[in-house]
């Protein structure tokens, strides 16, 4: 079992970054000199990944463009002997074979995932969310897939998160089975407080078999009145083995402004043309504070 290909869904409204993703997809957002979708991009690549499909919708094609080639742009910037600049512009189109398709109405997560269907075929495959940031020494997903390929099932990325923030997550009954490793046996999305399994929540990453779009597409709307994802893993995990990976790395939620602000931030200050400076400007700050 070889894990090629990665599905990246990015087709939701992005509603609690607005105004600002009235019009910008909150993937296309810049993060220093990146936008965020570029560094999820990056992480799949890194763990091995050949092939990625974009899950996107009628109001996000500038990341389809980000991801082309740009001659006119290209062209300026090899004639001022701009190199830098044009081997990063390059650099963004040339990383992955990536393929596109839409979501056409936005039904949740497990719809936008059951678009990939055709792409897939039948073989397992890795979920990166569009908005889901990790840093990582190892990548997330490379953790996940390992865990999959060396037990032969289903992977999901889990932290530990504080009692009163699970209810904008999800919670996983686990069972130990090696360190940072545990089987899943059952899994509930925005759980009340009586629902909680464990504080283990899935964070955006998933390594998932074909036998998922079945499952999807047989879901009613769950929470929300959308198509869960959660719900289709609940029945997989019941049905199938499925393992929940304690990933080693720090995950950024960049969907809501305060995510956003601490990755860009974080990068920021680990950037060769930007640290020094910000670590200055931030020191300032605070003995303004
Ligand atoms: P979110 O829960 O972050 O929803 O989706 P959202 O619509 O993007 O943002 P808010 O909550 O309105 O601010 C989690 C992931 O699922 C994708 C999103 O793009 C994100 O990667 N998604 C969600 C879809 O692709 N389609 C959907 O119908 C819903």
């Amino acid at each position: 079992m070889k894990v090629r290909k990665a599905v990246i869904p990015a087709a939701g409204l992005g509603t609690r970054m607005l105004p600002a993703t009235k019009t910008v997809p909150k993937e296309m957002l810049p993060m220093v000199d990146k936008p965020a979708i570029q560094y999820i991009i990056e992480e799949a690549v890194a763990a091995g990944i050949e092939d990625i499909l974009i899950v996107t919708n009628r109001a996000k094609s500038a990341m389809d463009d980000y991801f082309d080639y740009y001659p006119e742009l290209e062209d300026r910037l090899n004639a001022a002997g701009k190199d830098r600049e044009l081997a990063e512009v390059r650099r963004a189109a040339d990383l992955a074979n990536i393929f596109y398709v839409r979501q056409k109405e936005t039904k949740g997560l497990g719809h936008a995932i059951a678009r990939a269907r055709r792409f897939v075929g039948e073989e397992p495959f890795a979920v990166l969310l569009g908005d889901d940031i990790m840093r990582a020494r190892t990548p997330v997903i490379g953790q996940l897939i390992q865990a999959a390929e060396k037990y032969q099932c289903s992977a999901v990325g889990v932290q530990q998160v504080a009692t009163e923030a699970l209810s904008k997550y999800c919670s996983v009954k686990v069972e130990p089975l090696e360190e940072r490793i545990f089987t899943v046996s059952d899994v509930v999305e925005k759980p009340r407080r009586e629902q909680i399994f464990s504080n283990y929540a899935i964070l955006g990453r998933y390594v998932l078999p074909p036998g998922i779009f079945d499952v999807l597409e047989d879901l009613e709307p769950g929470v929300g009145g959308e198509i869960q994802l959660t719900d289709g893993l609940r029945r997989l995990c019941k049905r199938e083995k499925m393992v929940a990976v304690d990933f080693e790395g720090r995950r950024y939620d960049t969907g809501n402004i305060r995510g956003f602000l601490e990755a860009t931030i974080d990068f920021a200050l680990d950037h060769p043309t930007t640290g020094p400076w910000l670590k200055r400007f931030l020191r300032e700050k605070v003995r303004e504070l």
